[in-house]
């Protein structure tokens, strides 16, 4: 409460001076945007030589030379109180400009930031990648082939013929060009890998041993075990005497690395145009009632393909493989369903 009477008001005067002082002051520190301007107003209020504190000290002087004892303490009291006030102010304003957040504008470097949310590769491309890993330590590099086809390496090369039924336009995506019906010329999203080894083996002379991942698409009816986009291992090893043993032997080795623990494999004779023999691979699964679980299909290269080009099948012999990833990679992460795959589900990508 201020009052003013009698013999005090000099005293109330310089008191309400003092609180007009640090009231000024303490405004003047928070207004001052950099060093420089911090500077001027600690030579305005605390300067030496003409600050206002300067001021208010002469006046102080005056008053205490007549005042009681208790008011000299009251006066000089205040007086120190106001002092380190505004001086704390301006010590603490000098640091935040010193920090470099306050001299970018308002953006303060310093603070915690928000954590970015760090996004993991997809659950089949980690799949992809240890199955490069595993079966390149059985010597098989990585090949690439294109995912838009021509006639000829997804059917024709691989002793697909004309008429045959892999070939219905019902049963395979083909491309809306001038050809747009299977015909010369046509082009599909192509329904399987084994584009990718008449890819290789054109370009490559035995022997030969490599492997290409990557999607194919063919217009099945999907549900939780079918898409109509998935993705296959094509695998291909060619050379003087390669024979059935050791396609058995490394896809039981590969499919035992990838799932930690022993597994079966087991060939059912089945039919591909350019495999002979062919067979349907299972592997065996502990899974109650369920025994066996189809992975893919194989078979020692037909020797049309051998030929086709331009290996010789009387010296050389090569076996193919042909696997679902996503087969793999649902069994072993106990995945139900192939479409979680591409549900773009966050809950189901972080599990991975
Ligand atoms: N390409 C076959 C398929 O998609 C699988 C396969 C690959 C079969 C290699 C034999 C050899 O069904």
């Amino acid at each position: 409460m201020r009052f003013r009477c009698g013999k005090t008001d000099a005293v109330t005067d310089l008191l309400i001076e003092l609180e007009q002082f640090e009231k000024d002051a303490l405004a003047a520190i928070k207004n001052a945007g950099d060093a420089r301007e911090l500077e001027a107003v600690r030579i305005e209020f605390l300067g030496a030589q003409r600050g206002r504190l300067k001021e208010l000290q002469a006046g102080l002087g005056q008053v205490l030379r007549t005042a009681e004892k208790e008011t000299k303490a009251r006066l000089g009291s205040k007086f120190n109180e106001v002092k380190a006030s505004v001086g704390a102010a301006l010590e603490q304003r000098k640091r935040e400009l010193e920090r470099p957040a306050a001299v970018t504008g308002g953006l303060d470097v310093t603070l915690p930031g928000v954590a970015p949310e760090l996004g993991r590769r997809h659950p089949l491309a980690q799949t992809i990648l240890e199955f490069k890993d595993i079966i390149g330590r059985f010597g098989f590099t990585v090949a690439e082939g294109p995912e838009v086809e021509d006639e000829y390496h997804n059917f024709e090369a691989l002793n697909i013929p004309h008429d045959h039924p892999a070939r219905d336009p019902l049963d395979n995506f083909y491309l809306a060009t001038a050809a747009s019906a299977a015909g010369s010329g046509a082009r599909l999203l192509r329904s399987q890998t084994s584009t990718v080894q008449i890819r290789v083996m054109e370009k490559t002379q035995p022997p030969v041993r490599v492997i290409s991942v990557g999607r194919v698409y063919r217009p099945d009816a999907i549900d939780a075990t079918h898409s109509c986009m998935f993705h296959q291992m094509e695998g291909l090893m060619v050379g003087q005497r390669v024979t059935m043993a050791e396609l058995k032997t490394v896809l039981r080795l590969f499919a035992r690395a990838y799932l930690g623990h022993d597994v079966h494999i087991r060939f059912r004779p089945s039919f591909f145009p350019f495999t002979e023999p062919s067979v349907e691979v299972d592997m065996s699964w502990d899974e109650p009632g369920k025994p066996w679980l189809e992975i893919g299909g194989a078979g020692m290269v037909d020797p049309n393909v051998l030929s086709a080009v331009g290996y010789d099948p009387d010296r050389v012999s090569g076996f193919a493989f042909g696997l679902g990833v996503e087969r793999f990679s649902m069994r072993r992460y106990r995945i139900p369903d192939i479409r979680l795959f591409t549900s773009n589900d966050i809950r189901f990508l972080r599990q991975f």
